[in-house]
């Protein structure tokens, strides 16, 4: 995607010092970058989520793997390192999956090699993400292709949360085929889910879509299933932060509302996964998933911008309520149209099949 009309990842390296990341906490009022020069800095940043989606978390892990090696490079420090990173977020497995696979490359080699090869290995997980997430578009953007045929006028999509741009190293995952759509000159409009209880889709969302030039409107959570039940929706496109061997999708909370109302009122639900995703060792998502409980602070707060230009915290709780925020939820795999993946799209319980052989 581009910035000031040059192309511009989420995260890159200078050097192999520092790397950069978009502080999302700020967006949409401020565009801020912001560098990181540890591996302390590279957990804080996905903890606290200035960045945060699966795919971007996992590079942001890679990268903090790197970080990790200007101060050490021996095994009991990659191994200290790889446990502190793991532990910022539970649910998404991208996070697991690029710790693991950076160290399954450090580990082997002389010390004298890693530090080296970490950088490397972390910009390699960056150019794959980007690559997925193109393969994903394109299979999505057929897809959205063909319904345009069927329906033969423009196509409402609706998401949930931000599967975006924002949410990976480019592109995005449920984003990726509206935009690759979209600049073939399909027309189309996207509902896009405000996802309370940290607006990631009025806040980051609609903000990557307006900059992108793609039409969209911006719903209360709960307005999907009434747009639905009216014929508004053609088809809802989501990310996710872990999916299981047998298609079971855990992504933001709010998902599987969406998947229920989808389901009753026969709208195509898919969601675009990338491989690093899928957590083949499990299936059973309501149950071996992990759902990360936040902060109660963040449904009694909410940030926003006065007319004045002022960004504010306001507290929308009467004193004494206490509140909870589990921040995923498991879609099931019966109620899933479709995966779409850098492999092409399949029925959920049929994913397996595009990865063997
Ligand atoms: O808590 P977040 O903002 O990290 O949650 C992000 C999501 O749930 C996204 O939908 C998911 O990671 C898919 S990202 C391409």
């Amino acid at each position: 995607m581009k910035i000031n009309g040059q192309p511009y990842r989420t995260i890159h390296p200078i050097g192999h010092e520092i790397v950069q990341i978009i502080d999302q906490t700020r967006l949409p009022h401020a565009f801020e970058v912001k560098p990181l020069s540890n591996v302390n800095e590279a957990a804080e940043a996905i903890r606290h989520m200035l960045v945060r989606g699966a795919p971007l978390i996992g590079a942001a892990a890679a990268y903090g793997m790197a970080l990790a090696t200007k101060q050490g490079v021996d095994e009991a420090w990659l191994d200290d390192s790889a446990a502190f990173l793991m532990a910022t977020r539970p649910t998404a497995v991208n996070l697991r999956w690029a710790v693991q696979r950076m160290l399954n490359v450090l580990k082997p080699l002389p010390e004298t090699q890693r530090h080296e090869a970490a950088w490397f290995e972390a910009a390699a997980i960056c150019d794959e993400d980007v690559a997925l997430n193109q393969a994903i578009g394109r299979h999505g953007a057929e897809m959205l292709q063909a319904l345009y045929q069927k329906k033969g006028r423009p196509l409402n999509v609706l998401t949930h949360c931000n599967a975006g741009w924002l949410a990976a190293v480019d592109w995005g995952t449920a984003l990726a085929p509206i935009y690759t759509a979209f600049e073939a000159g399909l027309p189309l409009h996207v509902w896009v889910d405000e996802t309370r209880p940290r607006n990631q889709g009025a806040s980051l969302t609609a903000w990557e879509l307006a900059n992108h030039g793609v039409p969209h409107t911006v719903i209360a959570d709960n307005a999907g299933g009434h747009l639905m039940q009216h014929g508004e929706v053609d088809v809802v496109i989501v990310g996710a932060d872990r999916v299981t061997a047998t298609g079971d999708v855990c992504n933001k909370i709010g998902t599987y509302l969406k998947a229920l109302a989808a389901y009753d009122n026969q709208v195509p639900f898919y969601a675009a996964v990338p491989s690093p995703t899928i957590d083949w060792a499990i299936s059973d998502g309501l149950r071996e998933i992990p759902i990360e409980e936040r902060s109660a602070d963040e449904v009694a707060w909410v940030q926003g911008k006065t007319t004045q230009g002022e960004i504010l915290c306001v507290n929308v709780l009467p004193q004494g309520s206490s509140a909870a925020n589990p921040a995923f939820d498991v879609t099931p795999a019966r109620l899933v149209t479709g995966i779409i993946t850098e492999r092409g799209i399949a029925a959920p319980q049929a994913m397996k099949l595009l990865y063997e052989g």
